[in-house]
């Protein structure tokens, strides 16, 4: 996706929500430098500062990748890693924190509840996920960022299109 839509920059800050057990988040790796020397897996959430981004911004010499889910995946070097829900309250809070308290340029969303069978049902629960995502997309993004967010259709739905 990204060589077609080309989001992602060497010094990309990027959140993962539904990062497990990792396919995307070593995909961006692959695009995005990290400093590896940086060891921040189960790192716990403090309060975040927030410092406002304001105009284009100047090239970093790293990127960061802060992975979100509710279990655990393997660790990727220079990532950071948050255990927990998409849906807490104090999420954005720890996405700051592993940010340093910068805004992310991209959020990728591809969390998904387990599915029940029913798929009216697993369609709804995986459109309040995605609801969900782009609340946390709003709040850590800067100006002008990019959200991308997996959605499964099921036949004849297309609300997923209104979020
Ligand atoms: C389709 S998998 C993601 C695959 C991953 N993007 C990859 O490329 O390897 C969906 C993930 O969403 C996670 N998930 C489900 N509910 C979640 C929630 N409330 N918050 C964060 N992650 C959640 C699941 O644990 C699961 O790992």
């Amino acid at each position: 996706m990204n060589n077609k839509y080309r989001f992602l920059r060497r010094d990309s800050y990027v959140v993962d929500l539904g990062s497990a057990p990792g396919g995307f988040a070593a995909a961006v790796a692959k695009t995005v430098k990290l400093d590896d020397r940086a060891r921040r897996w189960d790192q716990e959430g403090k309060r975040l500062v927030k410092r406002r981004i304001t105009g284009r911004r100047r090239s970093r010499p790293f990127g960061k990748l802060v992975c979100v889910d509710v279990v655990d995946m393997a660790e990727i070097g220079g990532a950071s890693f948050i255990r927990g829900s998409l849906m807490d309250d104090d999420v954005e809070h720890r996405i700051g924190y592993a940010l340093n308290g910068d805004e992310a340029d991209v959020v990728l969303c591809d969390a998904a509840p387990s599915t029940t069978g029913n798929s009216e049902m697993d369609h709804i629960r995986c459109v309040d996920m995605a609801k969900a995502g782009l609340g946390v997309a709003n709040a850590v993004l800067r100006n002008g960022g990019v959200f991308v967010v997996k959605v499964f259709r099921v036949r004849k739905k297309r609300n997923w299109l209104r979020l």
